[in-house]
């Protein structure tokens, strides 16, 4: 699922033009191996194929282009053969490939967001689809307001039972599904009668991620309190 101001201003990108490249520097903090996956808003480039590795402590440079938008993610518990094409992930996996090509996470995957040049950046920590692990994105040497968007804590340590993603029963919790994703309920995902903001409201699920997230989106309509801006910045987007 995409935010709905993500899709509005999509639609308005082809109007602004003229500023530098972004560089996002993606930093692996967890203790294990991830794999970063990143996917781009339609008729933009998909950047380092969709894919890559990063050991603990590792970090690296992704240049995107003036005006892209799209998503990152990362993936925890891969295995993939020789060639990267066939595997798989415990969470966040990509079809089963290192490169991810142009195929999404599956969810629950915690989500960092950009919009880039709409005249500003616009970008976003999301939760809508669960978590799977902590995830910020620090803006640099940009103007404006440029605030770190900080999801930190770990939430599958506070996950709420029938939201656990267990690797097997009695496992230890791997990822926390969103209220909508564990229940395909119009109240949770914010569609049909409920897709409206002055209808859609925050339910006690969303409350629990809400809590350890303050500044991410909990539900579709949780705009007011986890957009952000900044304009002409590069970003890091540290993973744990
Ligand atoms: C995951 O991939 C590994 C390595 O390719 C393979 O051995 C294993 O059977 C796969 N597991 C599942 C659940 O597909
Ligand atoms: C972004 O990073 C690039 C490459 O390191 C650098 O040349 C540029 O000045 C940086 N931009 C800002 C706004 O810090
Ligand atoms: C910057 O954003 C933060 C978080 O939304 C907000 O609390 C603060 O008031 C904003 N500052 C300015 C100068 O707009
Ligand atoms: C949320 O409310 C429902 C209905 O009252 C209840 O069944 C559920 O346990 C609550 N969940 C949490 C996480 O509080």
């Amino acid at each position: 699922m995409v935010s709905s101001w993500l899709l509005f201003l999509g639609s308005l990108l082809p109007f602004f033009t003229g500023s530098k490249a972004a560089v996002f520097t993606l930093q692996n903090r967890c203790k294990e191996n991830i794999w970063p996956g990143t996917l781009s808003g339609a008729g933009h480039p998909l950047l380092i194929n969709g894919g890559l590795q990063l050991k603990p402590n590792e970090r690296t440079n992704v240049v995107a282009p003036t005006g892209w938008s799209g998503r990152f993610w990362a993936r925890s518990g891969c295995s993939f053969d020789q060639s990267g094409k066939q595997g798989n992930c415990t969470t966040g996996d990509c079809g089963g490939l290192l490169q991810c090509g142009g195929i999404g996470g599956t969810p629950p995957a915690s989500l960092a967001e950009f919009t880039l040049d709409s005249p500003e950046d616009f970008y976003d920590v999301s939760l809508v689809d669960g978590f799977n692990m902590p995830i910020s994105v620090v803006p640099s040497g940009g103007s404006g307001n440029c605030s770190a968007v900080k999801c930190s804590s770990n939430l599958n340590l506070q996950c709420p039972e029938k939201l656990q993603v267990r690797v097997n029963d009695g496992g230890e919790t791997v990822a926390c599904k969103s209220a909508c994703l564990a229940f395909d309920q119009p109240q949770f995902c914010c569609t049909g009668a409920y897709n409206n903001p002055q209808i859609c409201k925050p339910s006690n699920y969303s409350e629990v991620f809400k809590k350890a997230c303050p500044t991410a989106y909990s539900y579709p309509y949780d705009d007011g309190t986890s957009i952000f801006t900044c304009k002409g910045a590069n970003y890091s987007i540290i993973f744990c």
